[in-house]
Formats: structure tokens, sequence, C-alpha cells
């Protein structure tokens, strides 16, 4: 099995050190995010790293039990970069000196000019005599460690950007991973580049680890998958399978809210596409048997979490002497953060919406994206095939169209409600604008309202058009549509889908809104 050039990157607690290890695999570096507090010199020497980062952090060097890196760390003889924090505790620790900030805090936008020489963390910097950085600190190096020099220096941080060039140490007082600081992506280039790293970290080689990893793990047992024809789930599904063939079976459990089209696409994709054991098991009658009446949404979320489990469980025991369940766990969801609140927290989420099943079961869990982001998984999904399409495929919650029907669900709204997405989703690929937007969907209104048709009068439901962009649907902003694709799409839903006479759009952001409407 090939054993990648490993990165590692110690936290301190910034709120953006996600962004450093998206920053090094674009560059093709395997890193991994540990804790500073489950970082000592023996988990140092076992993960063999080629070159450490320290991240930013809340932290003050003289708080007491401030975070700091085991010793070892700086006699591994690797290259070191301290970020914000990471800098301050280099300093505090290889003999310079940190002083609190009383005045001399800074934060947002400052601009680095060079020192005299050249830095090689810093090629292709200063074409324009300075950068732009993104400070965020509030106490500040005002001596240096020996053997580190100036190399950058900001109107109020004279020591922007240290280095000890025998060492490899470097140590920057701004965040070079976040967008602000425009040059930053050319200084991690730089970094793993004196560090030696060679970019193996590709998706073909993945691709290749993770099956012989699956191999290994899973000898000739069998695998259940539920498969919700989501990007994660069917990234997963198609690796494994292709690690083990038909030991692999997929449950797809069509609760009866989904949207239109869109269980048959799974079905014809899965099952006949890629000849994978597939059971399709069509449960609309007991889900919506269960929500009948149902308005309140958390009562709706637990039924159908509820129901989800049960029927998953039935079609899993009827697969016979599954020993493995897969999942499409990503990176974010097994990070461990650093938390100042409460020292110190693991938040590992328990995942989709099988969760404590394995348990339950005895099951053991496979889960071949772990070390992926998002769109590395994407990356991966078009490295075995999957079709662009269904890659870049906007996000679809577990509960369905039930939380875009507020109110009472009914077969009659949900039919409308299919239709009047189909319309509008068809109109945002025909602008071609699908790629731009990071979801997009219908909600129908609990509400009548009347109309006039021809020469008739309407009652029908009005609808609610919703899309927002964002970058991990944790805040969110509407789409800016111009008012000719809004009016062009109010009329096609109101002239194709009987049922509606009236069409909104949703300019709420997240906050305050969320982008589902329960
Ligand atoms: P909200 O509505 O909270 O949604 O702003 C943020 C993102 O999460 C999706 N979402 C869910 N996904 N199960 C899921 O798998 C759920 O219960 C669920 N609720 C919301 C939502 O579609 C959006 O992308």
């Amino acid at each position: 099995m090939t054993q990648h050039q490993r990165l590692l990157i110690i936290d301190f607690g910034s709120q953006v050190t996600q962004l450093i290890a998206r920053r090094l695999r674009e560059l093709n570096v395997y890193c991994e995010i540990h804790p500073f507090n489950k970082v000592d010199d023996a988990f140092l020497a076992a993960f063999a790293p080629r070159a450490v980062i320290f991240s930013g952090g809340p932290a003050s060097v003289f708080a007491e039990g401030a975070p700091m890196p085991p010793a070892g760390v700086f006699t591994l003889g690797v290259p070191i970069l301290g970020i914000c924090y990471g800098q301050q505790v280099m300093m505090h620790l290889l003999g310079g000196k940190v002083e609190r900030g009383h005045g001399t805090a800074e934060f947002g936008r400052a601009f680095v000019t060079p020192a005299n020489r050249a830095l090689g963390l810093l090629e292709g910097w200063f074409s324009e005599g300075r950068e732009q950085v993104w400070m965020s600190h509030g106490d500040h190096v005002s001596r240096l460690a020996p053997g580190f020099e100036v190399f950058g220096t900001s109107p109020n941080a004279p020591f922007a950007i240290t280095a000890d060039e025998a060492r490899r140490f470097y140590a920057v007082q701004f965040h070079p991973e976040v967008h602000h600081t425009p040059q930053g992506a050319k200084l991690y280039e730089n970094f793993v580049r004196l560090a030696g790293f060679t970019g193996d970290w590709t998706m073909g080689a993945y691709r290749a680890d993770a099956i012989a990893k699956i191999r290994a793990q899973v000898g000739d047992a069998k695998v259940i998958c539920g498969l919700s024809g989501g990007v994660d789930s069917s990234v997963a599904a198609v690796l494994i399978h292709e690690a083990i063939g038909d030991q692999l079976t997929c449950v797809f459990v069509d609760h009866g809210l989904l949207r239109q089209g869109e269980a048959e696409q799974v079905v014809a994709m899965f099952r006949d596409h890629y000849n994978m054991p597939l059971i399709h098991a069509d449960e609309t009658e007991l889900f919506l048997g269960a929500l009948d009446g149902v308005s309140d949404p958390e009562v709706k979320r637990k039924t159908i979490g509820r129901l989800f489990i049960d029927v998953f469980q039935k079609h899993a025991h009827a697969v016979g002497g599954a020993r493995f369940l897969a999942q499409g766990t990503l990176y974010p969801d097994v990070i461990e953060s650093v938390s100042f609140s409460g020292g110190p927290s693991v938040t590992i989420k328990s995942h989709h919406n099988v969760g404590g099943l394995p348990e339950k079961m005895g099951l053991k869990l496979v889960e071949p994206l772990r070390e992926l982001f998002k769109d590395e998984v994407r990356a991966l999904g078009r490295e075995l095939g999957l079709p662009a399409s269904f890659i870049g495929r906007h996000p679809f919650p577990g509960p369905g169209l039930a939380i875009r029907c507020p109110g009472e669900i009914t077969r009659e709204k949900l039919a409308i409600l299919r239709r009047a997405d189909a319309v509008f989703i068809d109109q945002i690929r025909r602008h071609g604008l699908y790629d731009e937007i990071w979801q997009a969907f219908v909600a129908i209104l609990p509400v009548r309202t009347v109309g006039v048709m021809g020469d008739g009068r309407t009652y029908d439901f009005a609808c609610a058009l919703r899309a927002v962009t964002s970058v991990d649907g944790m805040t969110a902003d509407y789409y800016p549509f111009s008012h000719e694709f809004l009016g062009g799409t109010a009329t096609r839903i109101i002239n194709e889908v009987p049922g509606i006479n009236r069409v909104t759009y949703d300019i709420t952001s997240k906050p305050p809104g969320t982008i589902e409407w329960e």
C-alpha cells in the first residue's frame, strides 16, 4: 500500500484551521489536523510528518495551561510553519519574547512589505512591492528567538514574517490560509516545496489505496450501504463496489418524499448501470401514513428518522450475514476540534440517517471517505467515472420534501410540489445557472390564494422558490436572479403546474433564515 508523504497540522483552536488543510490538499499534499493536546512525542514518532504547521488560536501564551506543542516537535528536523498564535508559541518556546496586546492588537487587512533578503517561503511574493494579508491577533512577538530573522513587516507587526532558515522554521503573524490573504496559497506552495513534498496525494492514488484498504478490512464478509442518491453515499458505494463487487448490497429507502424521477434515476444508475445488488425499498405508504396529520416540523423529522432506521434495519437483516455497514462520513465530520469553552472537546457527529444502527445490529463501519473534504469526494467521483450531472447535484435533505411542505403533508401537495420543483430546476439549468447555485428548490405553502386564469377565478396553492449560494450550508445568501428569470419561471410554473396560482421568491439569507423551510 502506498504511504503518502504526510504533513501534520497541530490545532490550537483557530476558527480557520480547516482552511489550512484545504490549501494543502489543493497542492496534492496529504495532511491531518490534530488537537494540540492529543499530540505528544510518541504521536509525532508514529505520524512521521515531513513538515508541521502550528495553527492559530484564541489563547494567549501567558494564559495558565496555554496550549503548547510537545517539545520534541522542534527536534524532528522537519520544517515548521507557525501561524499567528503558532508564531507566538514558537517564539515563546524557542527563546524569543511575546507581549500582551495593549493597543497593538490588529484585526483585518494589513499590508506587508519585504525585508532586504529573499526567502524561499516568499517566492512569488512582493512583485508589486507589498502584499495584502489578514491579521487577527491580540498578543504579538516583541523579540525574535535566536536564529530567526525578519523577512516582512507591516505597520503594526514588525515581525509579520520571520524565519530561521537553517532549521527551516517559519513563523508568520497573519493568516495565509484565508482568502483575504490573496497570495497565501503561494506561501503554502513554497512551504511544502521547501519541505520536499512531491504532491503525491492524487485522487488516482487515493482510489487505489482506498480499494486496497477496503479489501483488507472487509475480507470476504458482506457489506450493506444505505444509498440516498446524494454524492457522498453514491461515491462510497461505487468505490466499495469496485473493491469487493457483489459482497456489497445497497439499500435505497424510498420514503415517498423524493423529487420527480429521483427513485428511477437512482435505480437506473446503480442497479442497471453499475450492476450493483440494490434493494429499492418503496415504503411510501408506511412513511406517508405515519406523517398523516402531522404538521410540526420536529415531529416530522423524528417520525421520518425513526421509520428510516426501522426500514433500513429490516432490509439489512434480509441481506443476511452482513458484518459491515458502509457510510459516506467525510473528514469535516471526524476532525476533533479544540474548544475553549469547556476544554478540548471531541465533536464527532453521528452521521447520516442510520445513527445508532451499527451498535444495534453489531455491524462494523466501513467509511472510505473519512479522509476527504466534500470537493475531494466530488473529484473522487469523477475519478470513478460517475457522471458530472450526478456529482454536481445540489444537496437534498434526508427528510426530503417533507420539510419543503410546511404544515400537513398530503399526497396532493407532494404531487404539485414535485412538478413545480422540476420546472424551477429546469429553468435554472436552461439558463446555465445550476452550478452557480448551491441549492435550489420549491416549497409549497400551506395557503391557498385567489387568482384569475382565462375567464375563471382560481383558488390554488402558493409556492416559494428558494435558491441560495453557500460554501458549506452553514451560512447562505439568496441567489440574485434577474427579474426576467423570476418572471419567466413564475409564468411557467403557473401554466405548467395545475394547483399553483401564485409564485413568490424567498430572499431571506441564513442566518436569520434556514435554507430549508422547516
Ligand atoms: P438548513 O435548512 O438547516 O440546512 O439551513 C442546511 C443544509 O442541510 C440540509 N439539511 C439536511 N440534510 N438531513 C440532511 O441530510 C436533514 O435532516 C437536513 N436538514 C437540512 C439542507 O438541505 C441544507 O443543504
